[in-house]
C-alpha cells in the first residue's frame, strides 16, 4: 500500500491521511490470538508492546514515517544508504531503537528529531501500529546462513535465517544491504554503542560486512511499509 508519494519530514499529517484500516482489523485478530497465547504461557511469541499500544493512535502518529519508511528504496542523503525496512521487524527491537534515538545514544539527526518529542505512550502506539505490517515469526523459512563461516557467530543470536525467535536481536533477513553495512560500521566505530553488537562488529573487516549484508539482504524477510 503506497500512501504518500512526496517526502513528509515534518510531524504534521495532512487532514486526508489514509488509515490502513484493513491492517488494523488484522491486528485486532492477531492481538486476540496473542491474548490466548499469553494465557497459554507462550508470551515469547507475542511482543508485549503489541498488546499494550493503540494501533489507531499509532497510525496517526506514523503517517509522517511513511514519507521515508513507506517509499521503497528511499535513500538517506549522507552517508548514502537506503532507509531501513520496518515491516515485520520485532516489536521489542523497534521499541529499543526509538528509545535509543530519543535518549541520543543512537545517532541520526532526523530520527533523533522524530523521537525527541515522543512520550512512552507514543512509542507503544507506534510499535503497535508497526506490528500490523508483518511479523518476524512469519519469516522463519529455513533459508539458512548457518553454513557460511563468517556468519557462524551471528547465528547464535540472529538465528539460522536472520529472524530468530528471541526478542532482542533484530530481524536481518530482507533488510537493505547498504543499511546493514552502515549499521555494522556504526557498531564498529562505536557511534552506535551501549549494546552487544560492538564486540562482534569490531572483528569484521569491510569485506566481511559486505558479504554478510548481501547474504541477509538476499533472504525473504522485512518489507517497506506499504
Ligand atoms: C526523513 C526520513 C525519515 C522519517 C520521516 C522517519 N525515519 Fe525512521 N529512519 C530513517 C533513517 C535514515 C534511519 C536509519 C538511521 C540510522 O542510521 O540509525 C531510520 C531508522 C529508523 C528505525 C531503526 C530501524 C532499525 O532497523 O534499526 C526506526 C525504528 C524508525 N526509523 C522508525 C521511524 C518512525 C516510527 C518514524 C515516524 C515517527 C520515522 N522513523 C520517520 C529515516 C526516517
Ligand atoms: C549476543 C547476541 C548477538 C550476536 C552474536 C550478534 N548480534 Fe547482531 N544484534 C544483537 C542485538 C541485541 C542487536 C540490537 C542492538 C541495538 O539495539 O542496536 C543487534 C543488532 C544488529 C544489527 C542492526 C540491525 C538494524 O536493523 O540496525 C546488525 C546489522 C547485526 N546485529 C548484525 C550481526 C552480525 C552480522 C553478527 C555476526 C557477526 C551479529 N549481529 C551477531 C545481538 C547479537
Amino acid at each position: 500500500m503506497r500512501t504518500v508519494s512526496t517526502i513528509a519530514p515534518s510531524t504534521a499529517a495532512p487532514a486526508d491521511s489514509p488509515k490502513p484500516k484493513d491492517k488494523i482489523v488484522k491486528t485486532q485478530a492477531s492481538t486476540l490470538l496473542c491474548k490466548s497465547l499469553l494465557l497459554a504461557g507462550m508470551a515469547l511469541i507475542c511482543g508485549s508492546a503489541t498488546a499494550e499500544g493503540d494501533v489507531e493512535a499509532g497510525a496517526e502518529l506514523g503517517y509522517t514515517c511513511l514519507g521515508c519508511h513507506g517509499i521503497d528504496g528511499y535513500r538517506n542523503a549522507y552517508p548514502s544508504f537506503r532507509v531501513p525496512k520496518l515491516g515485520g521487524q520485532k516489536s521489542e527491537y523497534l521499541d529499543a531503537a526509538l528509545r535509543a534515538y530519543r535518549a541520543g545514544t543512537r545517532p541520526h539527526p532526523t530520527m533523533q528529531a522524530q523521537a525527541s518529542a515522543m512520550s512512552d505512550e507514543d512509542i507503544d502506539n507506534l510499535v503497535a501500529w508497526l506490528a500490523t505490517f508483518g511479523e518476524a515469526a512469519d519469516m522463519i523459512d529455513g533459508d539458512s546462513v548457518a553454513g557460511i563461516q563468517v556468519a557462524t557467530i551471528c547465528v547464535t543470536c540472529h538465528g539460522a535465517d536472520g529472524a530468530a525467535v528471541v526478542p532482542a536481536p533484530p530481524v536481518l533477513s530482507g533488510q537493505h544491504a547498504d543499511y546493514l553495512v552502515h549499521s555494522l560500521q556504526q557498531y564498529k566505530s562505536g557511534a552506535r554503542g551501549g549494546n552487544v553488537m560492538t564486540a562482534f562488529a569490531t572483528t569484521l573487516s569491510e569485506a566481511d560486512m559486505k558479504l554478510l549484508a548481501e547474504i541477509y539482504a538476499a533472504e525473504d524477510g522485512l518489507s517497506t511499509l506499504e
